[in-house]
């Protein structure tokens, strides 16, 4: 791909058109899921993620989205998504309405989710939300007439994480075809999962899941594999896939879903990746986790080059400049 003149001129990237581009891929769409790619779609998020990146590591901040407005929108804690669709913004030039805090908004006075759309969006271009229940999102997009991108909805749906692991996937381990990709933790709740496998789904892969018993992945999303005869199976012992791993994706057991907590201490714990565990991994690995993480990859694999989760992480903030680009129309 050519990046332009690196030594001379004004920096532009040649393949970032100033005015919109109403016929751009997502312009004022919702990203809501991952079934709304498809692999021309991802190829082109992955292109223009690159640029952003090319673009941040010559200018670190541009006038791409200059005039844009930003909300987001976070009924659940956060840290990497939240800053990183801010700094995404920041970055292209555009401002944020950082809604990190519900309880300091209005909706601690009872506000509907659909009336908290249709306040913000009288502000804002386009609306980033997290919530904490399953198709919050999609009840968002009804409502709202600007772009509204889902940054997770309960045990449902993940999909800019989806799309920046799939992102680290391809620049650490050079392709996606052919690969034995093993997902390992809770795999019922962890919705980065449930979106990565959707994804996934559309390439050459074999999957593995790696879970106690109670926190297999959802019966609906294995059905979906079926159908798509997707070659996938399920483990209670990472030792029986390491050694053919060439992804080994790992999920924190999520304590917030649990209605029961005697339930969590029964599972939390269960599996701890340490460097014993890389010592039987391929050596080529490449380790994900979404974060945060509570114990179950320790802190001494953090200087494995295998270790990819903080370069996951900055991935991230590339591809969601992209996502906010094109469905602004400048991409
Ligand atoms: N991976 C992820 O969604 O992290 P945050 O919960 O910190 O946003």
């Amino acid at each position: 791909m050519n990046h332009g003149n690196r030594s001379t001129g004004p920096i532009q990237s040649p393949h970032l058109p100033l005015g919109d581009r109403r016929d751009a891929p997502f312009y004022g769409r919702d990203i809501l899921e991952v079934a709304q790619f498809r692999r021309a779609d991802l190829q082109h998020v992955f292109g223009v993620a690159r640029e952003m990146r090319e673009m941040v590591t010559r200018v670190g901040s541009f006038d791409l989205l200059k005039g844009k407005i930003l909300a987001n929108l976070f009924y659940e804690p956060s840290t990497r998504t939240a800053s990183s669709f801010y700094a995404a913004m920041e970055r292209l030039g555009g401002s944020v309405i950082p809604i990190n805090e519900v309880r300091y908004s209005s909706v601690s006075k009872g506000e509907s989710l659909p009336d908290t759309v249709r306040s913000l969006e009288c502000y804002a271009d386009v609306i980033v939300l997290r919530h904490p229940e399953l198709g919050a999102a999609k009840e968002a997009a009804r409502y709202a007439r600007k772009p509204i991108i889902n940054a997770g909805d309960g045990i449902g749906e993940h999909p800019t994480q989806a799309l920046l692991d799939l992102f680290t996937i391809v620049e650490e381990a050079g392709r996606i075809d052919g690969l034995t990709v093993t997902m390992l933790g809770d795999l019922k709740n962890g919705r980065t999962v449930h979106s990565l496998a959707r994804l996934l789904s559309m390439f050459d892969v074999k999957l593995r899941f790696v879970s106690p018993d109670s926190l297999r992945f959802p019966e609906k999303i294995r059905d979906e594999l079926k159908e798509q005869r997707i070659a996938f199976s399920e483990h209670g012992d990472l030792e029986e896939v390491l050694s053919q791993t060439d992804v080994l994706y790992v999920t924190r057991v999520q304590k917030e879903r649990f209605e029961d907590p005697q339930e969590y201490k029964r599972v939390q714990g269960a599996y701890v990746i340490n460097n014993e565990t890389l010592d039987r991994a391929r050596p080529t690995m490449v380790l994900m986790h979404p974060l945060p993480r509570v114990g179950e990859i320790s802190m001494e694999v953090d200087s494995d080059p295998r270790a990819a989760y903080f370069r996951q992480m900055e991935y991230g903030m590339y591809v969601r400049m992209a996502l906010l680009a094109m469905v602004l129309g400048k991409a």
